[in-house]
Parts: C-alpha cells; structure tokens; sequence
C-alpha cells in the first residue's frame, strides 16, 4: 500500500481524492490536492471513508453502486481506470450530479494481446499441455489448430476489436466482424469484412472473440442457440466481459464436444468460487481478469486516469467523460457567452411556465464550437427556478425526466439576422412560451420573446408588457416606476404591425413590490405584464 497523503500545510488545499483499486501510479504530489491511494480497501471501509472526498477512482473490483454513492456525499467525479464502467451505477451516478470518467484508450493494446494470447493458447492447447506436464504426464498425442489462413469473427469492432483485427491479420487470418454502432470506414481501417448480423457471422467463423462492452443488449447475446452456429472445431474467447458469452451455454457446449477450446479471462461474478460451472471443464483455459494488467498498461491507465480526475476537479471535462458531453477549457472559453445565454434562456422560460410538461431547444445557425453543451446549461437554468434540488449539467436531464418534463433538441440550419441562434420552447397542455437569444462578443441577447423580434440584454429584472400597440403605453409604466424611484437600465420593443398585438420589455435596476406590480397590471394600457429575474 502506497499512500500520497499530504499534510494539509496550506490553506488552498482543494481536492480529496481517493484511488481505492490496485493500479501503477507514479508520485502522487499534486499541488492542491490530497490524493490518498488505498488499494483494494474493504467495502465497509470504503463506506467509512468516502464522506471525505471529491473524487473516486477505481478500477473494476470495486461496486460503485446507489449504495456507495450515498455514501458518497462530497463526490463530484468518479474515475474508472480502464474502459468498462459496467461496474458504477451510471443512472445513480447522474442522478446525484456526479461526472464519470474513464480513460478507455491506456489498456487497448494490452488487452488486445491477451485476447490474441488466448486464442493461440486455446488452439495449442498450451494450459493443457503444462498442466499435464505439471501432473507427470507427458502427452504428445494432442493435436491443436494454426491460425494462419482461418476466419476470426469480431463481435465489437471499437477499440479493443480493431486492434485485435489488425494483430490477427497480421497472423495470416482472415477478419469478419460485427458491430451495427459503427461505419464502414471502421471495417475497412483493419481490413476486417462487416457481417449482416450476428448469425451471419458465427456459421461463417472457424474463431470467435468478442470485444463489446456488458450492457443489457449484450448480456447472454452469445447463448446455446448461437454457440451451436458455429463450426464444431471452433475456438472461442472472451476477454472482455463475462455474460457476453452465456457461461452455462459455453460449459455446455464444451462438454458436448461442440468446440474445439475456449478460453476466458472475466466472470460474470469475479472471483468465480471454485465450483462454478466452467472452472472444471478440460479443454476451457483462463486468466483471472488480467486484460489490462500489463506493466505498460498500468502505468498509462494510473497517469491518464488520475491526471483526467484532477483536470475534471478544475472543471476541463475534455478527456474521458462518460455521462456528460466534453467540455475543454477552450471550448468552454469559445462558448462561453452561449453557456451564459442558455443558463440565461432556462431561467427565463422556468419563471414564465414553471409547469411546463416539454422543452424543445433549438441550436439554428452556426456556433462557435459544437453546441451540445448547451442543451444541459439551459436545462439546469431552467431547473433552478422550479425546483430546491441542485442541478448541475450532468444531473440535469435525470432531474426533468423525474417532473415527466419532455426534453427535445433540434438543429437548425438557417437563422434570420444573426448567425447563431438558440431558441427554447417550454410547453404545457394550454400554453407555449418561446425565448430565444444570440451572442454579441461575449454578451448574451434576447432576441425574440413570443414571436417579437427584440434585443434584450439578460440581466436584472425584465418587465415583460403585451399590449396593443398605441402610443403612451410605455410612458405611463416608466412614470408610475419613475415615481417608485425603480430605475430603468434598458427598453426593447416589438410589435406585429402598426396598431396591432405588441410586447415591450423594461429591464430594471431594482424589483418591484407585489403591491406595485398588481398597479401595473391595472393600467388600462396593459394586457398582460410578466416579471422575470435573470
Ligand atoms: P469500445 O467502446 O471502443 O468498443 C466497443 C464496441 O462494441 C463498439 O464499437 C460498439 O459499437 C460495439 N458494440 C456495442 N454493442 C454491440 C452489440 N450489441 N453488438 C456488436 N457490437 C456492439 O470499447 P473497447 O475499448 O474496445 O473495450 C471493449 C470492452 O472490453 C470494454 O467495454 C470492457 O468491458 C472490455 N475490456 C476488458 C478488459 C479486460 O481486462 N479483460 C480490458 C479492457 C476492456
Ligand atoms: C477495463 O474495462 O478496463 C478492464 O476490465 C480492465 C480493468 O479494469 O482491469
């Protein structure tokens, strides 16, 4: 056990953060930051101990479940060293607002080799061999499989998949995979054919290696009925999750002389007990989850994944974010006066339809950098007004869901008069209420209230007046503020066409009472007045 705790010696002492899985790391002396590493700590303590930190990181031993979040309270990030985040309840996790991030790319290759490893050993049958050896039996009687000139089945072509495709070609095989998430482009980077589907691909394999993560689509998509598609001297592995490959199926189908080999290097339950299913039978080898475990490896995933975390404290979610979209500090720089006007926009619509059952967010025009950040900022300035819960860009989405407030966002290419507009709709069963605004410089605008075209600095308090357009309207309003001493900061009009339905903003320096907005309403030239707070 190595521990990188330091003394709290100076006042800007920031972040607590907890590595609680084995992993390679290098000095742990970070300004600012307590980082203590406490490998392969026992649950109970873990519960103990978590109240006191920011972040987490783990690898895959450790459950992050609703549980441990609870416990949780301080955390801001979750870090999972390595790539499958099959083991962190990713909903409880946005739930509570906390990013998760991972750092996917550190332990392909090492992965890629045992994968590879694994099929060579299971083809010559070399765990066999050593261990009848061990045993005191010398046996040259058994006969294995090359793998030149054989057709390897992929079942997820992404990182680990492609790297697996190119170091099998690269052995004389031949690469037919299956992945519908990806392009073609991807196929023809590793020179690997694209099967249709699945069974496409098992009766036309004489090897299987599968490389997808564990979701609820994977779990068990390998099973008896697809094991029996397969040729009978197949080889099968699974190096990437256990219960991808059914794991009573594939005991089975080894009992039955179906394949040639298998081999595994993940459980479904880890470790698996000594009287699981698969431990006794003969021609099945493994690994004991030792994908990533290369010295190499380590020390990429220990570095990347403690250098993201930390970066993630200080707000620069550029690398690895799982549940919420990267944001690095240029481009949160560049889009900065959007983020503003999307809180801005949130805020504005959450005061004049607090109930609203859908949000329709429109991104028109072009932005200075891809705008997906903006959906979750204006989600968290509208929540802000409707509800005590804190929400941040990551909880945000989970938070509406729980109102049953819809979410839906639409692109847009062509925008009047500007070049980039964002535009909000919130809607209830009987009313819309629409805002829009753009960017001047840095500086926010509304840009349309309803369908009034206006220009609107967001800040302070907006008096929102619909009247008919006729002339005094706006005078007996800043007379009656005026004799308030409410100072006026800015005026934006809009209006359908001479004498027809109008909408005037006021943006004031101070708000007014109850008593003297309910005078307002009751001027004869008003229709209806709003106030709002941004
Ligand atoms: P990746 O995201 O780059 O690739 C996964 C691929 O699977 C993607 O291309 C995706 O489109 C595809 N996919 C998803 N669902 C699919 C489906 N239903 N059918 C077919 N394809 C599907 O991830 P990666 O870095 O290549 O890692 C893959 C998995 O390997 C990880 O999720 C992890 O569980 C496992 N892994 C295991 C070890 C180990 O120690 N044994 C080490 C690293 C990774
Ligand atoms: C991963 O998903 O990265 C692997 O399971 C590796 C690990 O955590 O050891």
């Amino acid at each position: 056990m190595q521990s990188g705790r330091r003394e709290p010696r100076l006042s800007w002492l920031v972040h607590r953060v907890l590595i609680c899985d084995e992993m390679k790391l290098g000095p742990l002396d970070f300004p600012g930051v307590q980082l203590d590493y406490l490998a392969n700590m026992p649950r109970p303590d873990l519960l103990q101990a978590l109240p006191q930190y920011d972040a987490l990181i783990t690898r895959s031993r450790t459950k992050v479940d609703a549980e441990l979040l609870a416990a949780g309270s301080r955390l801001r990030v979750i870090g999972r060293g390595g790539v499958g985040v099959d083991n962190i309840d990713l909903e409880a996790a946005s739930r509570r607002g906390i990013l998760v991030l991972n750092a996917p790319e550190a332990n392909t290759i090492s992965a890629a080799e045992l994968a590879i490893a694994h099929l060579l050993s299971a083809a010559r049958g070399l765990t066999r061999s050593d261990a009848k050896i061990r045993a005191g039996t010398w046996d040259r009687k058994f006969l294995g499989l090359e793998l030149a000139g054989k057709r390897l089945g992929i079942v997820g072509l992404g990182r680990i998949g492609s790297s697996v495709a190119q170091r099998a070609r690269g052995l004389g095989m031949s690469v037919l995979a299956y992945d519908p998430y990806i392009a073609q482009l991807a196929f023809d980077r590793v020179g690997a054919e694209r099967a249709a589907d699945l069974p496409a691909l098992l009766g036309a394999v004489q090897f299987l290696t599968v490389h997808t993560p564990l979701t609820e689509e994977t779990r068990g998509m390998i099973g008896s009925a697809e094991l029996a598609l397969l040729p009978r001297d197949a080889v099968v592995v699974n190096a990437a999750r256990g219960g991808i490959i059914d794991e009573p199926a594939l005991a089975a189908a080894l009992r039955a002389g179906q394949l040639f080999a298998a081999a595994i290097d993940v459980f479904v339950d880890e470790p698996p007990g000594a009287d699981h299913p698969l431990v006794s039978v003969p021609n099945l080898s493994f690994t004991a989850h030792l994908g990533a475990n290369t010295l190499e490896a380590q020390s990429r995933v220990g570095e990347e994944i403690v250098s993201r975390v930390l970066a993630a404290l200080d707000g620069d979610i550029s690398r690895g974010a799982v549940n919420a979209p990267a944001l690095d500090p240029h481009t949160k720089q560049v889009l900065g006066g959007y983020l503003e006007l999307a809180e801005k926009l949130g805020k504005i619509a959450g005061q004049l339809l607090p109930a609203a059952s859908a949000l329709e967010v429109e991104l028109c025009g072009r932005f200075p950098a891809d705008p997906a950040p903006l959906v979750p900022q204006v989600l968290v300035g509208y929540l802000s007004g409707v509800t005590d819960e804190p929400a941040n860009p990551i909880n945000a989405r989970a938070l509406c869901r729980e109102r049953g407030l819809k979410v839906s966002v639409q692109t847009c290419e062509d925008v009047d008069d500007y070049q980039s507009e964002l535009v909000l709709t919130a809607r209830t069963e009987g009313s819309v209420r629409s805002v829009a605004g753009t960017v001047f410089g840095r500086s926010p605008r509304l840009t349309r209230l309803r369908n009034y075209r206006l220009e609107v600095v967001p800040e302070g308090y907006i008096l929102i007046v619909s009247n008919r357009d006729r002339p005094g309207a706006v005078a007996q309003l800043s007379s009656r503020l005026g004799d308030w001493g409410i100072n006026i900061a800015g005026m934006s009009l809009g209006r359908e066409a001479r004498g027809g339905l109008a909408l005037f903003t006021l943006t004031l320096d101070d708000r007014p009472s109850a008593a003297q907005m309910e005078e307002l309403r009751r001027l004869p030239v008003v229709d209806s007045l709003f106030l709002v707070e941004v």
